[in-house]
């Protein structure tokens, strides 16, 4: 997802940021720096290299037209991670060694600036399982679904609705049959009355019954915090730590 550039709703135009700078250090206040953010979940080591020396000349370009120092720049986040057969793990080595590099690197401005990156995704989302309970199966036309007691109010991006182009599975399996063969295709689907309320498209899954855990996996980050808990009254997820 695309974040920096052009027209958006979110953060300050860069043209506008010497001006915004200069005033708030004029007011008196204690300007701690520059916080750039371009986009999230990349999975290209290149793209990402690119984007963070972007962002370094950016962050030198502006405190050029400030005239002042940045004590710290943000560096943003970014870094993905593989939801979807065919995603593989960006290589964190290449970034590392290229951010090093450029860190040793610097314009003159940003000599004695402090950097951070903030990432989110990456921290969280491989960490976390959403579990949701089959309460009912049912066939209509020849497709199967598994009707479970979860859905996208507990986890909106795994239903493909948070900013999704194209809709894919989040990687799922039924957590009370992990020896059983998946040899049959089920939809998960969750308990909210809109067909948007999908959790797993056709995933080839081992039968399940009603009483059966679903899994889906991924799903430590834009979980619960970014889904609508209220939505149709079913009650928020419960969200544990271990
Ligand atoms: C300003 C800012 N920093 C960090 C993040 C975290 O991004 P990511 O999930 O790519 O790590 C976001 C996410 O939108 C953000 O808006």
């Amino acid at each position: 997802m695309k974040m920096g550039g052009g027209a958006k709703p979110f953060g300050v135009d860069a043209d506008r940021v010497p001006a915004l700078v200069r005033r708030i250090i004029a007011a008196g206040a204690d300007w701690r720096g520059f916080h750039i953010y371009a986009g999230s979940q990349a999975l290209d080591a290149e793209a990402i290299i690119a984007m963070q020396a972007q962002t370094l000349a950016l962050a030198a370009e502006l405190a050029e037209a400030v005239g002042v120092a940045p004590p710290k720049v943000n560096l943003g986040g970014g870094f993905g991670i593989p939801y979807f057969p065919g995603d593989t793990a960006f290589d964190l080595n290449a970034v590392g060694g290229a951010l090093g590099q450029a860190l040793s690197d610097l314009p003159a401005i940003l000599k004695d600036t402090h950097f951070c990156i903030e990432l989110g995704r990456y921290l969280v989302g491989e960490a976390g399982v959403y579990l949701c309970r089959v309460i009912d199966r049912k066939v209509s036309h020849g497709e199967t679904f598994l009707v479970t007691d979860g859905g996208l109010h507990h986890q909106l991006a795994a239903s493909g609705n948070f900013g999704t182009v194209i809709r894919r599975n989040y990687p799922v399996a039924i957590a009370t049959r992990f020896d059983a063969p998946a040899d049959e295709v089920q939809s998960v689907v969750g308990c909210l009355c809109t067909p948007l309320d999908r959790l797993s498209d056709s995933a080839i899954l081992p039968h399940a019954k009603v009483g059966d855990l679903v899994a889906i996996f991924c799903a430590g980050a834009y979980g619960a915090s970014a889904s609508p808990a209220n939505f149709l009254g079913q009650g928020a997820a419960l969200e544990m730590l271990v």
